[in-house]
């Protein structure tokens, strides 16, 4: 199990602290997916950071399978079971998707299991293997190298940051057959922020973030009433 608790990040804006994650407490179980929504700007991204290690909490606890990862950086947490794929992934140039897979499996890979990483996520492994993750890819083949990269070993925590943004229709079903997997696995928990509709409606629990705070958090039958009412617009989206 996740358990979060009493979360709080703080940013110094010009001179002035302002805490953009706001005594944030939830818990995620085993084999559960949380899918976390809410306005732009809400505190969805600075969560995701916190609890991947990225950015360090100011105050709270977050503890992963009854071990306190709260002290840990990103290696520690990564080394933990933290698996996680960022809003915008980051591009390592010099590096083949090839070695990236690789190291995100912990292990050397066989290229046959490359290969099936790839077609996971939509891409081919004959275009991809030996390039470099740098400028030339699109902003959507990074996104699914990255997704690629997560589901290149087994977690105790996954935590997708908008894994939709900027894929086309086609590769959207297969990630979330992706997700599927990730999802029916019972000892892996899933965090998706998302804005999907389709996503968020695979939830198990759907939470809403806004201005820091956790708006209403709920299983999905009392939230996705609550959320798309009659129309199938997510009234709390408002994406960029
Ligand atoms: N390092 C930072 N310094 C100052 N402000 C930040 C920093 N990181 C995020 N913010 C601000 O915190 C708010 C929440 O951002 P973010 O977590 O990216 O929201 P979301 O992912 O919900 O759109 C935004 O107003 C953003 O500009
Ligand atoms: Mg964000």
């Amino acid at each position: 199990m996740l358990e979060v608790k009493n979360l709080t990040f703080k940013v110094d804006e010009n001179g002035v602290e302002r805490s953009i994650v706001q005594d944030i407490s939830f818990t995620v179980e085993d084999g559960e997916m949380l899918v976390i929504t809410g306005p732009n700007g809400g505190g969805k991204s600075s969560l995701a950071k916190v609890l991947i290690g990225i950015e360090k909490a100011d105050a709270g606890q977050i503890v992963l399978d009854g071990e306190d990862i709260t002290e840990y950086d990103i290696d520690h947490r990564a080394n933990a079971g933290v698996g996680f794929a960022f809003q915008q992934p980051p591009r390592f140039k010099g590096m083949t998707v090839e070695r990236l897979l690789s190291l995100a499996a912990g292990k050397p890979l066989a290229e046959c299991d490359c290969c099936e990483l790839l077609s996971g996520v939509g891409l081919c492994a004959n275009e991809y293997l030996k390039r470099e993750i740098d400028g030339t890819l699109s902003g959507g083949e990074m996104k699914r190298l990255e997704i690629a990269t997560v589901l290149a070993k087994p977690h105790k925590l996954c935590v997708f940051d908008e894994p939709e943004a900027g894929i086309d229709l086609w590769s959207f079903s297969m990630l979330v057959d992706q997700f599927e997997k990730i999802h029916s696995k019972k000892d892996q928990k899933l965090i998706l922020i998302s804005h999907q509709e389709k996503i968020i409606k695979m939830a198990d629990r759907i939470m809403v973030i806004e201005d820091g705070k956790i708006r209403s958090i709920g299983s999905k039958e009392e939230m996705v009433p609550k959320l798309f009412g009659e129309s199938s617009d997510c009234k709390c989206a408002g994406r960029k």
